[in-house]
């Protein structure tokens, strides 16, 4: 199995379901550590509750971007992780970080990208008049919300759908989405190559497709 790292700021309810995924014995990662850069983080608790170590690495306490990705590095190389999944963790990363874990990042972001990166999502998907939305989960390269897509989910925009009615649904399909996004480039089934996510002989079938 795959020693994952996940990296919150808040929350953690994506994190929450890749540790219940994680918990089955076919599954091919387990999650070793999370790390919060946020002390208060509701994540930290609930990571704690299912048995899993925590780590708390504090932005606030660093001088530069770097130093405090540094220290990241280093909480996640001493817990031997090898793939570290991004969960609502809402800091950008040094472009140095990034390219020392390139094809071994994963993030989530509730939009189908490449529409609506950034910040507020569901209030441009709401603006922009779209009638389908959903959530990707990619690898992380330097450019935010650009990576390559390992995995993506679609929900209805509905009549009268305010911020809140739409995120609560792309939530759900965030949570059946990360862990299978996960299982795939943890099982070598789906890998960044020369730039394009490559999919392995097989993964039609990890993905649900006939
Ligand atoms: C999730 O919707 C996630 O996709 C989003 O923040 C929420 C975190 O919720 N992430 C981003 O917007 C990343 N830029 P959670 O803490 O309950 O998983």
């Amino acid at each position: 199995k795959k020693r994952v790292g996940i990296l919150i700021s808040g929350r953690g309810s994506n994190m929450a379901s890749l540790i219940e995924a994680a918990q089955a014995p076919d599954y091919p990662a387990e999650i070793a550590l999370v790390v919060s850069n946020r002390p208060g983080a509701a994540g930290l608790v609930r990571a704690q509750a299912a048995g899993v170590a925590t780590a708390i690495v504090d932005h606030r306490l660093f001088p530069a971007r770097a130093d405090f990705d540094a220290a990241l590095g280093r909480a996640f190389e001493e817990a031997g992780i090898e793939l570290i999944c991004l969960a609502g963790f809402m800091r950008i990363l040094t472009d140095g970080f990034v390219q020392a874990w390139l094809g071994r990042m994963l993030n989530i972001h509730p939009s189908l990208l490449p529409l609506f990166k950034g910040l507020h999502p569901h209030r441009q998907a709401l603006e922009a008049g779209v009638r389908i939305h959903g959530c990707t989960v990619h690898f992380v390269v330097p450019e935010l919300d650009s990576g390559p897509i390992v995995a993506q989910a679609a929900v209805p925009v509905l009549p009268g759908d305010t911020e809140e009615m739409l995120a609560s649904r792309v939530l759900a399909e965030e949570h059946r989405l990360y862990p299978l996004g996960l299982s795939l480039v943890a099982a070598g089934q789906a890998r960044l190559e020369g730039g394009r996510t490559v999919f392995a002989n097989g993964s039609r079938t990890a993905l649900g497709l006939a």
